[in-house]
Order: structure tokens, then sequence, then C-alpha cells
């Protein structure tokens, strides 16, 4: 038997009627009518959330998901012998929504392009298999992830799997110490993801491209299909690191030794901001935590700090100069715009040290180098031009201004000359 097709999967097919179909939602609706009106936000609470339900919106009612018959006015309408089924729990939760949710064919009468993968991904999950093992129900269940009565696709802002809302709705569960004591599982992933360079720029800075809680772990598998392991998962977004590393010694020698990839060096949730300090043997470096200079890895380290270190002082370097040059008003911004060229060599030099060779280090940074070199020149040059006219300037100031005294003294000698000449007195 499949593997979705459980107990107590059988026994919600059967009583809600196996295939689902579409019912019309009359206005006399009796589980929405009394249950408005009972005293207890528990019972009462779903008929207000529901109106904005994305269920209540395609026409569904209480019945698609509980059974019974809505158009019973008296507590009758919620018999079993008509196929109610109370409050889903555990396992019952995966037959209700899935009944629908599996079942391609009626989708596609909504919504062509949504999966319908769901419950399959979901077995597959940690919080599958514990729910088909133990019948655990302390797990994630579809009811935990989107609230029941509430329930609204990712991109509405107000669901609760809107990805910049994700990390609080697994959180409820994962940042709780009481919950999660049974199995020994840390309980720290929110915090620390709320301090990463992906919380920042997901939630601070609204860059949706930034990864959640689901990015990595997948919505409702262990991984996104195809990846046996969530640390592959860095690559779908860092691809040129994920291809340098994967060639790399350490691809093959951290697998073997069980090191998490990426992660190894990056931490899993709490990424933060990379600067060149994490390269070398310096503090803050991350290669001393297994090497030292006198072992190879060590040197390279050094060495491809080193040449990341030249690059970044020589653009430093052409950038004062051609600063200078233009703040004297020569002509310098094709020189500038060149070495923003040298800058993208810095930032692949960068990606390249994850091949840790380097080799490829020094042939990344290499265009860069040169860019700097010519931009420097070229700056140089343009201030040499500068001393150029400026000595022009002065020297014809200098002609001006002698012209200008000889004719002083001119003037003056033609005034005083009459007076000397005879005759005059
Ligand atoms: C006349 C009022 C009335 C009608 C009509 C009614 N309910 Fe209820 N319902 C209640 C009350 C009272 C309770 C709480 C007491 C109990 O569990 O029987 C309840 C409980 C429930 C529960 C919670 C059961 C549990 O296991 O915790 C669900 C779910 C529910 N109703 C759904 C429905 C659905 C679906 C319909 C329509 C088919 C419906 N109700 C019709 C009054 C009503
Ligand atoms: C899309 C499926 C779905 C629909 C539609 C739905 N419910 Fe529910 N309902 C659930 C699930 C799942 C649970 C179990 C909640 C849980 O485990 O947190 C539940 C629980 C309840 C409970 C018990 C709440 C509690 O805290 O014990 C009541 C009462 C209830 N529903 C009433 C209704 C009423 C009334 C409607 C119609 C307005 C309705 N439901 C429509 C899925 C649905
Ligand atoms: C009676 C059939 C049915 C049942 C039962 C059902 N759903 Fe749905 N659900 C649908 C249909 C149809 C849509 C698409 C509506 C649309 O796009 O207009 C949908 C949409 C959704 C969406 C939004 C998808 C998106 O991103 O657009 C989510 C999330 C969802 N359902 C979750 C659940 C969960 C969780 C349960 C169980 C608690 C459940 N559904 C039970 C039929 C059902
Ligand atoms: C551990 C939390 C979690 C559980 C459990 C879960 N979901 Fe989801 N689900 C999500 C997240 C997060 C998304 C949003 C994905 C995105 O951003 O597009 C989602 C998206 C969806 C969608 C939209 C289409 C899609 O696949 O992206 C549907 C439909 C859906 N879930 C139904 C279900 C059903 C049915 C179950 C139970 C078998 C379930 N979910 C269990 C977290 C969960
Ligand atoms: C209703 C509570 C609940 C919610 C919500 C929840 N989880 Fe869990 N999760 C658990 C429990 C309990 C376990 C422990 C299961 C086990 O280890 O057998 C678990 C286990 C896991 C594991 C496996 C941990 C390990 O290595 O043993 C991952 C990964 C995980 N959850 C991710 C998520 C993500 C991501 C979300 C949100 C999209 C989420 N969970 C939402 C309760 C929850
Ligand atoms: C950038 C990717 C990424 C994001 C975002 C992410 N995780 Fe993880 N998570 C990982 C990796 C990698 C591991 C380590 C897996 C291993 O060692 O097998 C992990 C491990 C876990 C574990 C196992 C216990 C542990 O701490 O090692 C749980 C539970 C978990 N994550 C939950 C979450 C939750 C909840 C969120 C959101 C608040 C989240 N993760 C966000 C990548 C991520
Ligand atoms: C869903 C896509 C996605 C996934 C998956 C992902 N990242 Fe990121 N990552 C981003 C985005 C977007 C940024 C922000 C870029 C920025 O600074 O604007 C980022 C930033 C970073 C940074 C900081 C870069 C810098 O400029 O300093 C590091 C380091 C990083 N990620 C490592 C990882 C690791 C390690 C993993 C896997 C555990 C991972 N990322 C998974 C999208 C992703
Ligand atoms: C052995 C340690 C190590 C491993 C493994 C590692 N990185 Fe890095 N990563 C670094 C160091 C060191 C830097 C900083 C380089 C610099 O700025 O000079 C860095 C920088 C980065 C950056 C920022 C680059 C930039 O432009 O500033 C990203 C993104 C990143 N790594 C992603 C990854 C991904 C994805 C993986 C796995 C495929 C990975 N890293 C594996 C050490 C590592
Ligand atoms: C978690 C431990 C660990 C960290 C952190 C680490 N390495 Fe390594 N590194 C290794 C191991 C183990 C080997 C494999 C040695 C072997 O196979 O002989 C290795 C090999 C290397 C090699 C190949 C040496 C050779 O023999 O050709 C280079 C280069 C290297 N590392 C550079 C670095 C750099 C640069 C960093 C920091 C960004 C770093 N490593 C961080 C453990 C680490």
């Amino acid at each position: 038997m499949n593997r979705n097709v459980t107990a107590a999967a059988v026994v919600v097919a059967l009583v809600l009627g196996g295939a689902p179909e579409v019912l019309a939602q009359d206005s006399s609706d009796m589980c929405v009518e009394c249950h408005r009106a009972l005293d207890s936000e528990p019972l009462a609470g779903p008929v207000g959330h529901f109106e904005a339900d994305i269920h209540a919106a395609a026409g569904f009612g209480c019945v698609d998901c509980h059974g019974g018959d809505a158009s019973i006015a008296g507590p009758g309408g919620m018999d079993p012998a008509l196929g109610f089924i109370g409050a889903p729990r555990g396992e019952e939760v995966i037959a209700v929504c899935g009944r629908c949710h599996s079942d391609g064919e009626f989708m596609r009468q909504f919504n062509p392009s949504l999966r319908v993968d769901q419950v399959a991904e979901y077995w597959t999950s940690r919080h599958g298999q514990r729910l088909a093992a133990a019948g655990d129900t302390a797990v994630a269940t579809c009811a935990d992830c989107h609230a029941p009565h509430g329930i609204r696709p990712a991109s509405d802002p107000k669901s609760t799997v809107y990805p910049p809302t994700v990390a609080s709705t697994c959180g409820r569960c994962h940042d709780d110490a009481a919950r999660m004591g049974p199995y020994d599982i840390p309980v720290d992933q929110h915090e620390n993801y709320a301090r990463s360079v992906h919380h920042e720029a997901l939630v601070e800075g609204g860059d949706h491209s930034a990864p959640t809680c689901n990015d990595c772990h997948g919505n409702h598998g262990a991984a996104p299909p195809g990846l046996s392991w969530v640390g592959n998962v860095c690559g779908q977004c860092h691809a040129v690191m994920a291809e340098q590393y994967g060639e790399s010694r350490h691809a093959q020698t951290f697998a073997a030794l069980g090191m998490p990839g990426c992660a190894t060096c990056h931490s899993n949730h709490e990424i933060r901001e990379a600067g060149d300090s994490l390269l070398g043997l310096g503090d803050g470096a991350v290669c001393t935590t297994c090497h030292s200079d006198s072992d190879r890895g060590g040197s390279a380290a050094m060495a491809m700090r080193a040449g990341i270190d030249s690059l970044v002082s020589e653009i430093e370097a052409a950038a004062i100069v051609l600063h200078e040059a233009e703040q004297a008003g020569m002509e310098v911004s094709a020189a500038q715009s060149d070495l923003t060229d040298s800058r993208s060599a810095l930032i692949m030099g960068r990606a390249a040290m994850h091949s840790f060779s380097p080799d490829a280090v020094t042939e990344a940074l290499a265009p860069g180098r040169e860019i700097a070199r010519t931009s420097l020149e070229e700056g140089q040059s343009a201030l040499q031009d500068l001393r150029v006219r400026r000595m022009g300037l002065i020297a014809s100031v200098a002609v001006i201004l002698i012209l200008i005294l000889a004719l002083v003294l001119k003037v003056r000698q033609i005034e005083s000359g009459p007076a000397d000449s005879p005759g005059r007195a």
C-alpha cells in the first residue's frame, strides 16, 4: 500500500467520500450560522478567520474538511454517520488536505499551475517520517504551517508562509525548548538566522531572492528534490562558489570527514557577510581552525590573501590618483569606469578562492591588476599633463608680467624723457 494511504487516511477518505467534488456553499450554511454565535473562541473563531481563507474564496465550506451536513440547523449536522470527523489531528490532517491537494485532475480546475506533490513530499520530511513511524503529533502537519481557517498563498503578506514570516512560523516549535527537548535538537536556528546576512537581505532589504528556512530545508520535504543533503542547497543561489568548491580538495575531504560543506566555514544559520579577514592565518580567519603556516593549506591561504590584498591596494591607489585628477578638472571618466572592471576581478578572485588553489586566484585577479595598473598610469599622466599645463600657465603669466613691467618702465621713461630734453626749461 502506498505510504500516503495510511489507516487514518482511509478512514477520512471513506467518511469524506473519496474524490473531492465542488460543493457550492449556499447562504444558509448551518455550520457557519451556529458556530458564529457560539461563546467560545476555539468554536466561533474559525468562522471569522475562514472569511479571508483561499478555500472560502474558491467556494468551499466547513464540510469540505470536516464532513457533516451543513443544511441541518441543529447539532445533528455533526453526526459521524453523516461523515462528520470533528477536528482532524495528526495523520487525519494530511488525509483531509491531501484529498484535494494530491488530486491533480481536481486541482487543475482551480489552479493548473499549483503543484500536487505536497503530501508525497511531506512523507519524505523528518516531520512526516516521525508522524508515520511514531504517530507523534508534536511534529508539523499541514495545519501547523498553514493556519487552518486562514490559509492564504505564500505571496500574501498575511500568510503564515509569506517568506519574511516563515522563520516565525517554524520558530513556534523550533524556538520552544520544552517542545524540542525530547528530540535533542537545538532551539537556536531562528535566533541565529535572525542575525544572518540572509535575514537582513530578506526581511530588512525586501530581497525575496535571499533564503529563509524553507528555501534551504524544502517547503514540504527534507530537502528539495534532487538534493541528497540540505548543505548542498547553497549552490542553487551561489553557483560560482559551489562549482569552484565542488572541484576543490576540500569538497572530497570534508565529505569524507562528515563536515557540512559550505557551512563548515560560513555556519548554516548565522551566515555573516564574508570579508577578506576570513581568509589567511590572521585573527578571524577560518583557515586557522585547521591549518598553520607550516602546512600547504596555510601557505596557500596566505598566498591567496596576499594576492587579494595587493589588488585591493592597487585599486585604492589608482582611485585616489584618478579622484585627484578629476577634482583638478581633468577628464578621467573613462579610466574611472575601467576601474569598476578591476573591482569585478576582485569579486571573481574571492569566488575563485573557493577552489583553494592560489594559481586560480592569481589568474582571476590578473585582469584586474592590469586594469588597476593602466588606470593608475592614466591618472598619473593626467596629473603630469596638469603640471605641464600649470608650468605653461606660469611661464605665460611670467612673460605677460615681464611685458607689463617693461611697458610700465617704458611709459615712465617716455613721461620723464621730455623733462630732460634740452630747450624745455
Ligand atoms: C446548532 C449548533 C451547531 C451546528 C449547526 C454545528 N455545530 Fe459544530 N459544534 C457546535 C458545538 C456546541 C460544538 C462543541 C461541542 C461539541 O464538541 O459537540 C461544536 C464542535 C464542532 C467542532 C469541534 C469538534 C472537536 O473535535 O473539537 C467542529 C470541527 C465542528 N463543530 C464543525 C461543525 C461543522 C462542519 C458543522 C456543519 C456540518 C457544524 N459544526 C454544525 C455547535 C454546532
Ligand atoms: C481547509 C480545511 C478546513 C476548513 C474548510 C475548515 N476547517 Fe475547521 N479545522 C481544520 C483543521 C485541519 C482543524 C484542526 C486544527 C488544528 O489541528 O490546529 C480544524 C479545527 C476546527 C475546530 C476546532 C478548533 C479547536 O481549536 O479545537 C473547529 C471548531 C472548526 N475547525 C470549525 C470550522 C468551521 C465552523 C468551519 C467553516 C467556517 C471550518 N472549520 C472550516 C480544517 C478546516
Ligand atoms: C476540498 C478541496 C480542498 C481541501 C480539503 C483543501 N484544499 Fe487547499 N486548496 C484547494 C484548492 C482548489 C485551492 C486553489 C484555490 C485557488 O487557487 O483559487 C487550494 C489552495 C490552497 C493553498 C494556496 C496555494 C497557493 O499558493 O495558491 C494552500 C496553502 C492550501 N490550499 C493548503 C491547504 C491545507 C493546508 C489544507 C488542509 C488543512 C487544504 N488546503 C485543504 C482545495 C482544497
Ligand atoms: C513545515 C511547514 C509546512 C508543512 C508541514 C506543510 N507546508 Fe505547505 N508550504 C509551506 C511553505 C513554507 C510554503 C510556501 C512555499 C513558497 O514560498 O512558495 C508552502 C506552500 C504550500 C502550497 C502552495 C504550493 C506549493 O507547493 O508551493 C500548498 C498547496 C501547500 N503548501 C499545501 C500543503 C499541504 C497539503 C500540506 C500537508 C501535506 C503542507 N502544505 C504542509 C510550509 C509547510
Ligand atoms: C508543530 C511544530 C513544528 C513546526 C511548525 C515545525 N517543526 Fe520542524 N520539527 C518539529 C519536531 C517536533 C521535530 C523533531 C522530529 C524528529 O526529530 O524526529 C522537527 C524536526 C525538524 C527538522 C529535522 C531536524 C533534525 O536534524 O533532526 C528540520 C530540518 C525541521 N524540523 C525544519 C522545520 C522547518 C524549516 C519548519 C518551518 C518551515 C518547521 N520545521 C516547522 C516540529 C515542528
Ligand atoms: C541558508 C540555508 C539555511 C537556512 C536559511 C536555514 N537552515 Fe536550517 N540548516 C541548514 C543546514 C546546512 C543545516 C545542517 C544540516 C546538517 O548538518 O545535516 C541546518 C540544520 C537545521 C536543523 C537541525 C538541527 C541543527 O540546528 O543543526 C534544524 C532543526 C533547522 N536547520 C531548522 C531551521 C529553521 C527553523 C530555519 C529558519 C529559522 C532554518 N533552519 C534556516 C541550512 C539552513
Ligand atoms: C535562495 C537563495 C540562497 C541560498 C539557498 C543561499 N544563499 Fe547565501 N545569499 C543569497 C542572497 C540573495 C544573499 C545577499 C547578497 C547581498 O549581499 O546582497 C546571500 C548572501 C550570502 C553571503 C554573504 C555574501 C557577501 O557579500 O558577503 C554568504 C557568505 C552566503 N550567502 C553564503 C551562503 C551559504 C553558505 C548558503 C548555504 C548554507 C547560502 N548562502 C544559501 C542567496 C542565497
Ligand atoms: C574552507 C572555508 C570555506 C568554504 C568551505 C566555503 N567558503 Fe565561502 N568564503 C570563505 C572565505 C575565506 C571567504 C572570504 C574571501 C574573501 O573575501 O577574501 C568566502 C566568501 C564567500 C562569499 C562572499 C564572496 C564575496 O564576493 O565577497 C560567498 C557568497 C561564499 N563564500 C559562499 C560559499 C558557498 C556557497 C560555499 C559552498 C559551496 C562556500 N562559500 C564554501 C571560506 C569558505
Ligand atoms: C575544517 C578544517 C579545514 C578548514 C577550516 C580549512 N581547511 Fe584546508 N584542508 C583541510 C583538510 C583536511 C585538507 C586536506 C589535506 C589533505 O588531503 O592532504 C585541506 C587541504 C587544503 C589545501 C590543499 C593542500 C594541498 O595539500 O595541496 C588548501 C590549498 C587548503 N586546504 C586551503 C585552505 C584555506 C585557504 C582555508 C581557509 C579559507 C582552509 N583550507 C580551511 C581542512 C580545512
